[in-house]
C-alpha cells in the first residue's frame, strides 16, 4: 500500500465536522482554512470519498511548495514524482487558483504546471511526442496562497454533495454536504423524531434517513479515482462491502418533511424513492404554523426562505412570528433554524441558545439552536427513552 498526503475540502465554517468525521474513520488529521489535512493509503482514499458527509471532495497532495517566480513554479513541479500518480496515458487537465500571490495569473500558472508535468512525465516515459491524453482523468490543481504553491490531484471527480439522489430540486436547495452538517450539529439520534418544516426537494430529511440508517452517503456514485490503476479494484470492493454489511437499514425512522407548495412534497417524493427510502420518510403539505405534535424530545431542522429577495421580507418575518408561536409549544424539542435574517430571534420571539456562523454557498447565515428540556433520569441513571 503506497502512503498519500490527503486533503478533504470543507465549506468554510465546516473544517471542525470534517476533521470529525476524518477521525471517526481512523486517521489522525490537522484542521486549516477551508481543508482537513491526514496521511492514508489507497484505503483512506476509497473510504474518505465514500463516507465523509460534510467534505466538499477529496484531494491528494503532490507537493506544496514556495513559488515567487515562474521558473520556480516550473522547476519545484517538475521535480515531483508525477510518474508514481500518472500513467502514461491520463489525461491532466490543470487549473489553478491564487490568491494574496507574486504569481497571480492563473492561466500562466496552469500553463507553466502543466508544461512542467509533461516534461517529466516526457523523461520518464522516454518519449518525444505529444501525450495523448485518452486514459483516466487526473484533474491537477496549482493553488497558490501567499506565494505557497499546493499541488494536487483531486480524487473525487464530482463534488461529494452530490450523492446521486436529488434529480429535481426546487428554488434554493441546500448543497447535501450543509444538510448534513446541519444535523450533525444536532443532538438528533435515530430514534427521537424529526422534522423539517421547510423540506423543499427533501435534502434535509434524505440526509438525516442516511446518517440514521449509516448509509454512505458516496454509496450510489462513482468517483474519478475508481479508474486510477494504483487502487486496486479490491481496495474499492473491499471498503463498498464493509459499507454494506454496517448499514442498518432495519433502523426504524420518524422523520417527517413538509412545505407549504405541494410541488415541492411531490419532489421531495421522488427524489426520497431515488435515494431508496420510499415511503420510509413522510412528506406532507403543511405550513409551518400548522405544526403541532403529541411526541418528545425530537428535533426540528429547518432551512426557511431568507426574505432577500425585494419585497419578500415583510411575508418572511410574520412567517417566522407564526413559527416561533407553533413551536413554542414543543418544549422539550429542540429547534435549529438556518437564516440569514439578522433579526431572526426577534421576530421568532426568544433568543436562541445558541448560534453558530456558518455559510450557505456565499451567504452568511447563522444557525439558530434552541435546546430542548433534557429527557427525566430513569432511577437507575438511564436515560429514559423518548
Ligand atoms: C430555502 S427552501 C428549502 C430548501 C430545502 N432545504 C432543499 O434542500 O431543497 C425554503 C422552502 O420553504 C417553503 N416555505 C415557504 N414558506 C413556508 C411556510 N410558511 N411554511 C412551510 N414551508 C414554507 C418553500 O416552499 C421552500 O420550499
Amino acid at each position: 500500500m503506497g502512503k498519500y498526503q490527503m486533503i478533504a475540502t470543507a465549506a468554510m465554517g465546516l473544517e471542525a465536522l470534517v476533521a470529525q468525521e476524518v477521525r471517526a474513520l481512523g486517521y489522525d488529521c490537522q484542521v486549516e482554512n477551508g481543508r482537513v489535512t491526514y496521511n492514508g493509503d489507497e484505503y483512506a482514499i476509497a473510504k474518505s470519498n465514500l463516507w465523509l458527509r460534510t467534505a466538499d471532495r477529496i484531494k491528494i497532495k503532490v507537493g506544496e511548495f514556495k513559488a515567487y517566480t515562474f521558473d520556480e513554479l516550473f522547476e519545484k513541479t517538475k521535480a515531483l514524482p508525477w510518474e508514481n500518480y500518472l500513467p502514461e496515458d491520463a489525461e491532466f487537465p490543470v487549473i489553478g487558483k491564487s490568491v494574496k500571490s507574486k504569481l497571480f495569473s492563473v492561466s500562466d500558472c496552469q500553463a507553466i504546471v502543466k508544461k512542467a508535468v509533461v516534461e517529466r512525465m516526457k523523461k520518464h516515459y522516454k518519449r518525444n511526442t505529444w501525450f495523448e491524453e485518452n486514459g483516466a482523468l487526473y484533474r491537477i490543481e496549482v493553488a497558490l496562497l501567499k506565494d505557497v504553491a499546493t499541488i494536487t490531484i483531486d480524487a473525487s471527480g464530482t463534488g461529494l454533495h452530490k450523492r446521486g439522489y436529488r434529480a429535481a430540486q426546487g428554488e434554493a436547495p441546500l448543497k447535501e454536504t450543509l444538510a448534513a452538517a446541519l444535523i450533525m450539529l444536532t443532538n438528533w439520534r435515530p430514534d427521537k423524531p424529526f422534522i423539517d418544516p421547510f423540506c423543499g426537494s427533501g435534502t434535509i430529511p434524505i440526509e438525516a434517513a442516511m446518517i440514521g440508517q449509516n448509509i454512505a452517503p458516496g454509496f450510489n456514485r462513482e468517483f474519478v479515482s475508481e479508474q486510477w490503476k494504483w487502487i486496486p479494484e479490491k481496495v474499492w470492493d473491499e471498503v463498498r462491502t464493509e459499507a454494506e454489511d454496517v448499514a442498518n437499514y432495519d433502523q426504524p425512522l420518524d422523520i417527517t418533511g413538509s412545505d407549504i407548495d405541494h410541488r415541492m412534497v411531490k419532489i421531495a417524493q421522488e427524489n426520497s424513492f431515488e435515494a431508496g427510502f420510499g415511503d420510509l420518510i413522510q412528506f406532507k403539505q403543511m405550513q409551518v404554523k400548522d405544526i403541532s405534535t403529541t411526541k418528545e424530545y425530537g428535533v426540528i431542522v429547518g432551512n426557511p426562505p431568507y426574505g432577500e429577495r425585494l419585497g419578500d421580507k415583510p411575508a418572511v418575518e410574520q412567517m417566522y412570528r407564526d413559527m416561533g408561536q407553533a413551536f413554542n409549544k414543543l418544549d422539550t424539542w429542540s429547534i435549529y433554524i438556518l437564516t440569514s435574517h439578522e433579526e431572526f430571534e426577534q421576530f421568532y420571539g426568544k433568543p436562541a441558545t445558541k448560534k453558530r456562523k456558518l455559510f450557505n454557498g456565499f451567504i452568511k447565515t447563522d444557525y439558530y439552536q434552541y435546546w430542548g428540556k433534557k429527557p427525566p433520569r430513569s432511577t437507575n441513571g438511564n436515560i429514559e427513552k423518548a
